[in-house]
């Protein structure tokens, strides 16, 4: 299974990730997390130690010049698109328990302003875990889903976007669905984050319609605790993530 969480800023994105990453590796999978914001969080919000000191992928110079060789930013110069990969999960994880995870950096954007060595190689790796892992990947991502390529992005098994009550994060998740269907993808659905209430979740469901609701999360106050200290998600939302997986066509 390969999911990509996306949504506006703030929504609940890293959140909604890493109670699922929780929950399918409590479940006895094994998990490639992958945390494709710039304004990286994944570590901490899984509660792996040490998260402030991790370097992402995008900043690691020499492995992208022994990659893909040259030097990143080299925008102009000859490098490989397509630079060896399938080491790097390995290499480049942090791991614990089922969970690997990958700090990739800023990943700049699909179109043209991305021809340089460090996006070849992120793209390659997203591509490789996407295409050639069994693991189940789990991508948390900035809001968007461009970036991921248009054939890493079809094969994603579902592009999950994260909502919140409140407007800001529709129109997004209405800008997201265009996106998507511009790039041929219809496997698309929507989680409800900080809900307070019937109204909240008909809120959402009456402002996207024609979009899959997978489920929506409540607002509650243990999930802001868990961010206070790092600690990781609390175990008391598997029954809603059970639902929202279960939503998700195998
Ligand atoms: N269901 C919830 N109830 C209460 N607080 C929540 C809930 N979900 C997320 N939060 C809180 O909202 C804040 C933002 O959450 P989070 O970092 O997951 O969002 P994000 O979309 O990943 O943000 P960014 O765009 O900065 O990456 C955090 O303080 C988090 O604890
Ligand atoms: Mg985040």
């Amino acid at each position: 299974m390969k999911l990509a969480v996306t949504g506006k800023g703030g929504v609940g994105k890293t959140t909604v990730a890493s109670l699922i990453i929780q929950h399918l590796a409590d479940q006895g999978n094994r998990i490639i997390a992958i945390d494709a914001d710039p304004d990286a969080n994944l570590a901490s919000a899984l509660g792996f130690s040490g998260a402030d000191e991790i370097v992402p992928i995008a900043e690691m110079d020499h492995l992208i010049e022994e990659r893909t060789g040259a030097k990143p930013g080299q925008s102009g110069s000859f490098f490989s698109i397509n630079p060896k990969v399938d080491d790097l999960p390995e290499k480049l994880s942090l791991s614990r328990g089922n969970i690997r995870l990958m700090v990739m950096g800023t990943v700049k954007k699909g179109g043209s302003g991305c021809a340089c060595p460090e996006n070849a190689l992120l793209k390659n790796l997203v591509s490789h875990v996407v295409f050639y892992r069994d693991d189940v990947v789990v991508m948390d991502m900035e809001a968007g889903i461009e970036h991921l390529g248009r054939g890493t992005a079809r094969a994603v098994d579902m592009v999950i976007v994260v909502v919140e009550p409140g407007m800001r994060s529709i129109e997004t998740a209405l800008k997201i669905k265009k996106l998507a269907g511009d790039l041929g993808i219809d496997r698309i659905g929507i989680v409800g984050n900080k809900v307070r209430g019937n109204s909240d979740e008909e809120f959402i469901r009456g402002s996207l319609p024609g979009m899959k609701v997978m489920g929506f999360i409540p607002y509650d106050t243990k999930l802001i605790e868990a961010d206070l200290k790092g600690s990781g998600s609390p175990d008391n939302f598997s029954g809603i993530i059970d639902d929202i997986i279960g939503n998700i066509p195998r």
